[in-house]
């Protein structure tokens, strides 16, 4: 299938545009595409601020607890055994301080005295190992530390009700976990208490609840993300889990409530709580998608007790990775629709000039010589391709007419000769016979006449005048017969050669320089060696007269038409001829030379020669500077 150039320049046009918008695409996905790895690694730096954060809160236990423990009346009510007597300072310091938990033990870590509820009795598993510790260490140590509900409950009912967070299904959550409702996280220091000897007298230790507090939380997400929300939801969210148990966060359920109850996904709880790593990847929270990083917390021990969370609302990065998306796709698709109609307009405005140029060119093609195209307004290019087309076909018109005057012209001559060589050859027919007789007698005559006297000149001229009748009549009969040519192969060069030797010891050319400029290779012609030689001998004759023996005759051969024609031109530098003779120097009888110096046959003859040839003469001249023939043979096809 052949494709218009208008549809190729189109295409052309389309697809570069299309590429590029494709690219633009690819390119702006992929960007986009990077950005989401980017956006995971800040969410992992975010976490150690979360980290540090926390640290902090633990650091401010810590101070509180110390700063207790260092406090006179401790020191002395230990000192002193009396351990009732301490119970109502004990109680005043955890109220002033927000304590949740304050208690005391004896050296040996065996509980003295519950600043929260004074009637109950009995260690909890859980704070003897921070109170071993600082014991042992002999110094303040702070960790997180988890009570199972059992032990809160030893503590105080209240408190175990306030740690209370009864489980909630969530899609994606860890399944079937045995989840202690009660459980409370807390946020625990032990400190030694000494007396003025440096004896170890005692530990006091307290702390906060970290179960339904979200003073932690909201800092961390104020701290990092600020208050942002993205379709009602929070962008950052920060969580504080105790084991797979959401206990503190800002993420919100889809009642806007605080999704604390609600579990981790499986696969984060076996990375972080089972094998204590950390996780840094997409992860499924609550009810949506977050680029997420989880760590384990520890307990004193270093066992994994819970997870510190932070995440991202993915739906915001997607939401804005869709949109750059598709506003790529638009702009690509829009600036394709519109470069595609500026692509079609542009293609038919380059076209239309070179289409008219077409449907001109097939008119001329029809003969229409008429024909005109007007690319004044079109592309430079174009335009000078439509001058040129004008010129083109203006120079063919004016061809065209030349060579039908040419052609009327020849029609005619040939008809003149046809006409005048049937009225010689029939006029030279009755002539020759009489002249025959004339001549037969005046010789009977001549011999019978006396040796001297005007007799005798008188018949001497009669037998020269007859005999020159006789050479115009049989001149007249060969004109009129035609004969035809008997041809060889011939070389053109040679015959011109063999013609000038015959003139050039004769006294009319000896003031004439011969210049000979030979094509070496010339094509062979098929032609009669005799009437070719007549034709340039009438020529070189002519040539010798007009330049009244003085001069130069020049001879030229060359090829022409790719070896198809042989060009001879022989000028002279004589006399010219006047433009009104040389209409009719080829017709019979034309001459200007006087009465029984020319019979003004020469050029007719070698007219027709040519003609019959096959070939074309014709004579350029200029009065006062000289004059060319030129003889155009068709050279000889066969193998030479
Ligand atoms: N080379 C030339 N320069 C000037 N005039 C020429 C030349 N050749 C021909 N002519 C003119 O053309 C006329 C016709 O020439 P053409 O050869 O037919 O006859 P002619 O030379 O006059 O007589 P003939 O050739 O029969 O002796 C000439 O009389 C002459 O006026
Ligand atoms: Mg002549």
């Amino acid at each position: 299938m052949k494709v218009s150039l208008r549809n190729r320049l189109f295409l052309a046009f389309v697809s570069v545009i299309v590429i590029v918008g494709l690219l633009c695409t690819v390119l702006g996905v992929g960007l986009i595409h990077y950005t989401m790895p980017r956006i995971q690694e800040e969410v992992r730096l975010d976490l150690n601020s979360a980290r540090e954060i926390y640290q902090e809160h633990i650091a401010h236990v810590s101070d509180v607890v110390r700063l207790t423990a260092l406090r006179i009346f401790l020191k002395e009510g230990l000192s002193r055994g009396d351990v009732d007597g301490l119970l109502a300072p004990l109680v005043e310091a955890r109220e002033r301080e927000s304590l949740d938990l304050l208690n005391l033990t004896d050296a040996q870590g065996d509980l003295l005295l519950k600043a929260r509820n004074p009637e109950e009795r009995g260690q909890t598993e859980a704070a003897r190992q921070i109170v071993e510790k600082a014991l042992s260490e002999k110094r303040v140590v702070a960790s997180t530390v988890v009570f199972a509900g059992e032990d809160l409950l030893k503590e105080d009912d209240e408190l175990a009700e306030l740690a209370r967070i009864e489980v909630v299904p969530t899609p994606h959550a860890r399944s079937n976990p045995d989840v202690d409702d009660l459980a409370g996280m807390f946020l625990l220091a032990a400190a030694p208490i000494f007396d003025d000897e440096g004896e170890l007298l005692g530990v006091l230790y307290g702390g906060e609840l970290l179960n339904g507090r979200y003073d932690y939380v909201d800092k961390v997400r104020d701290d990092i993300y600020g208050q942002e929300k993205y379709r009602g939801r929070e962008v950052g969210v920060v969580t504080v889990f105790l084991g797979e148990k959401r206990i503190a966060t800002n993420a919100v359920t889809p009642t806007g409530e605080r999704a604390i109850g609600t579990l981790v996904s499986e696969e984060v709880y076996r990375r972080v709580l089972v094998e204590g790593k950390s996780w840094t990847e997409r992860a499924f929270a609550v009810n949506d998608w977050y680029l997420t990083a989880y760590e384990p917390i520890c307990d004193p021990s270093g066992t994994p007790v819970g997870i510190l969370g932070l995440g991202l609302l993915e739906r915001k990065f997607k939401d804005m990775e869709r949109k750059a998306l598709w506003i790529f796709l638009a702009v690509t698709f829009g600036g394709l629709a519109v470069s595609t109609a500026t692509c079609f307009f542009l293609a038919r405005t380059i076209m239309r000039p070179i289409t008219s140029l077409v449907r001109a060119t097939k008119n001329l093609a029809r003969g229409n010589l008429q024909e005109r195209v007007e690319l004044d307004r079109a592309p430079p290019e174009i335009a000078v391709l439509g001058k040129a087309f004008n010129t083109m076909v203006a120079s063919i018109r004016e061809r065209d007419e030349q060579l039908q005057q040419q052609t009327q012209e020849e029609l005619m001559r040939s008809d003149r000769l046809a006409m005048i060589g049937q009225l010689a050859a029939g006029v030279a027919h009755e002539i020759n016979n009489p002249l025959g007789s004339i001549l037969l007698f005046s010789r009977l005559l001549l011999q019978q006449a006396p040796r001297e006297g005007v007799m005798r000149e008188n018949l001497h001229r009669i037998e020269k005048e007859t005999k020159r009748c006789h050479t115009i009549v049989q001149s007249l009969l060969e004109f009129a017969r035609q004969r035809e040519p008997q041809v060889e192969l011939l070389h053109v060069n040679g015959i011109l050669d063999s013609t000038v030797q015959l003139f050039e010891s004769q006294f009319l050319f000896h003031n004439i320089e011969v210049v000979r400029d030979y094509q070496p290779d010339l094509p062979q012609v098929r032609a009669d060696p005799a009437q070719v030689q007549q034709v340039f001998m009438n020529i070189i004759i002519n040539a010798a007269d007009a330049m009244k023996g003085k001069g130069t005759l020049t001879i030229t051969t060359r090829s022409a038409d790719a070896d198809k024609q042989v060009v001879i031109s022989i000028s002279d530098t004589g006399c010219g001829i006047p433009p009104e003779d040389i209409e009719r120097i080829f017709d019979p009888f034309f001459t200007t030379k006087g009465v029984g110096h020319g019979t003004g046959l020469g050029l007719s003859l070698s007219y027709g020669i040519i003609q019959r040839h096959g070939g074309s003469l014709r004579v350029n001249s200029e009065v006062g500077v000289g004059t060319t023939f030129v003889a155009v043979l068709p050279a000889s096809e066969e193998e030479q």
